[in-house]
This record gives structure tokens, C-alpha cells and sequence, in this order.
């Protein structure tokens, strides 16, 4: 089931495209990352679904509210870490005062107060910090907060603008098995804006990457590594002739690429599951000695960047 779907979702800041017709689904209680380059269009996303902004065009819903004809509900529903979190919090306030005024704001009910703030900043590792002030806080204590504050109307949807960002590996480990443990526990869905992409991959179910305003590619992990997986690189180690083997393998149709080191070849071979053993037939048979036929450890990095890559042309 649908949580936030977005239709068509557009924003132009003048004469630039910072959003063109933008179509996500993203199901209730799972985790979706949203992956791109700087400027690609990831915050203006997280802020017209917020209600920070209005779309030029287009609309999206957040459970069963519009964006644009029920903002106020939205709001309700929604849990956000903008992208400079920590800057709105109140800085001359401690810790706990912010979570407080904000408790008071989102309309929880006064006597759940007290115990949600110290639920919060203890998971959080901040209850020995409630009485700092906020502007006090290290940067990533002060993200840790906001994340607190995000999370304190127990809202449906969190949207995270790169929550891991300002943390120590430590905290972002903790961030991500927060993260993780709440979609289980009580199926609150998660949109979280990442560079991260090691991250993006540990912790979404599904994955999309933006580039200037356009989703180029949407899928799970799983899929998008398919994808990659269609063309892949493989080491070919060799005792003898290199020059040998290098002529074998860049005579077969289906290698894309050859790197020829002192002992090894770096191949790009279109369905490999297919042509592997042919190619290694053919070594063989010309009298190659492999002493090694090994895939390259292929990352979604790697489809990242070559997705990125292929946007430009
Ligand atoms: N209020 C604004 N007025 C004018 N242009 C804006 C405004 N907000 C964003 N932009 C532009 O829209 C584009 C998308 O910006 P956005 O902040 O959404 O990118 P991003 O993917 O979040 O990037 P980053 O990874 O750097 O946070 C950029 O070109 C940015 O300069
Ligand atoms: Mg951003």
C-alpha cells in the first residue's frame, strides 16, 4: 500500500527545473532512499513533502492527505529532519526545553510528555545532555536532537534530509538500526535523502536516484544490482603469454573492455552467467594457463556512477 505517492511532482525555482515531474511510491513501513548528486533536487523533494513549499506542478500523498488541499494533516502525520536539522532547534534552550516546546507544538498529550523526552534522549545517548543548551551541543549531538524532535509525535512518515550526515560511524550505526527497528516495530515509513550510499544500501528496501529533477532510475537493491550485474567486470589472471590471452578475449563479441595489467586482464563482459564459459573455454583451448577468473566486487557505487555517467550524455 501506497504511503507517499508523489504524481508528476515539479518545482521550479524560475527558469530552473530544481524538480520536473517526479512519480514515487513509496510503501507503507518501508524504508526509501533517495540518491543523488548535490542539487540534484533531493530537499526541494523532502520540502514540498513537508509543506515548506508548494509544487509548481503536480501533487503527492502523504497517507491519505494531499499536500496541496490538506497541509495541516500532513504536518500531523509527518516527522521531519530538514536539512539543517540542527539549526532549527532553539539554541538558548537546552536540550529538553526544545523537545518540550516542540512536544507542546505537535499536541502531545501533556502527561505523555516527560516520559517520551526521556525515551528519546537516552535512546539517543543526550539524556546526560538535557541540560545543555542546544546551540551548546556538538554538531552531531544537535542533529541527534533533532532527530529526537522528529520523532517525538510518533508521526506515520519520517522524512530524514541526511540524517547520518554530521554522526560519528558509531551514532550512524545507531541512527540506521533506529531507523530500521521503527519501520518494524510500529510500520512507520521512512523517506530518507542520502549520499551515503553504502548506507542507502544496508537500510532501504527501495532506492531511487535523482539527477537535475529527474528520477533516472528507481528499483530495490536487489534489481538495481541485477542491473548491474548484466554487465560485469571480472579479473583474468594468467601464468604466460598476456598478449596471448588478450587477443582471445578481445576477439569475443560480447566483451565490452579489456585493461591488460603484467599477469591479469580487467574484462567488461555483457551476460556473463551466459558467456563465461565460453571465454574460458577459448583461453584454454589456446593454451591460456588461468590461475584466476574472479568477478569484481561490485558495489551500487559502481551503478551509480554509471548512471550518473549516462545522465549526461
Ligand atoms: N529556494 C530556492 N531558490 C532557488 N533555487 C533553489 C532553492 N532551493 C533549491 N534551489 C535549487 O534547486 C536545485 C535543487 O536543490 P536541492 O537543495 O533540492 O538539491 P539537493 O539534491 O538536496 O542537493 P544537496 O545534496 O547539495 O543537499 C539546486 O540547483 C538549488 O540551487
Ligand atoms: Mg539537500
Amino acid at each position: 500500500m501506497g504511503e507517499i505517492i508523489t504524481n508528476q511532482l515539479s518545482k521550479r525555482f524560475g527558469e530552473l527545473k530544481a524538480l520536473n515531474r517526479v512519480d514515487i511510491v513509496v510503501q507503507r513501513g518501508s524504508v526509501f532512499g533517495l540518491l543523488g548528486p548535490n542539487g540534484a533536487g533531493k530537499s526541494t523533494t523532502t520540502r514540498l513533502l513537508s509543506t515548506v513549499l508548494k509544487p509548481s506542478f503536480g501533487t503527492a500523498q502523504m497517507g491519505e492527505f494531499d499536500i496541496i488541499e490538506n497541509p495541516v494533516k500532513v504536518r500531523e502525520i509527518t516527522g521531519v529532519l530538514p536539512e539543517e536539522g540542527s539549526h532549527t532547534l532553539y539554541p538558548s534552550m537546552t536540550a529538553y526545553q526544545n523537545l518540550e516546546y516542540f512536544a507542546n507544538l505537535y499536541d502531545v498529550p501533556d502527561e505523555e510528555i516527560p516520559e517520551r523526552i526521556e525515551e528519546l534522549l537516552t535512546f539517543m545517548e543526550l539524556w546526560e545532555r538535557k541540560d545543555d543548551k542546544a546551540g551548546e551541543l556538538s554538531t552531531g549531538n544537535r542533529q541527534r536532537l533533532a532527530l529526537c524532535r522528529a520523532l517525538l509525535h510518533k508521526p506515520k512518515i519520517l522524512l530524514l534530509d541526511e540524517p547520518t550526515s554530521a554522526l560519528d560511524p558509531i551514532a550512524a550505526k545507531r541512527v540506521r538500526e533506529l531507523i530500521l527497528s521503527l519501520a518494524k516495530k510500529y510500520g512507520q515509513t521512512f523517506f530518507i535523502n542520502s549520499h551515503n550510499l553504502s548506507e542507502v544500501q544496508r537500510i532501504c528496501d527501495r532506492i531511487a536516484i535523482l539527477d537535475e529533477g529527474q528520477i533516472l532510475l528507481t528499483g530495490t537493491t536487489s534489481e538495481l544490482r541485477q542491473k548491474l550485474r548484466a554487465k560485469q567486470e571480472f579479473v583474468i589472471r594468467i601464468v604466460g603469454d598476456i598478449k596471448k590471452a588478450e587477443f582471445v578475449v578481445s576477439s569475443q563479441h560480447f566483451v565490452e573492455s579489456v585493461k591488460t595489467g603484467v599477469d591479469s586482464l580487467l574484462v567488461t563482459i555483457e551476460n556473463p552467467t551466459e558467456n563465461n564459459s565460453q571465454l574460458m573455454r577459448d583461453l584454454l583451448n589456446a593454451g591460456v594457463n588461468i590461475v584466476e577468473f574472479a568477478e569484481e566486487e561490485a558495489s551500487l557505487e559502481d551503478l551509480y556512477l554509471e548512471v550518473l555517467k549516462g545522465g549526461d550524455n
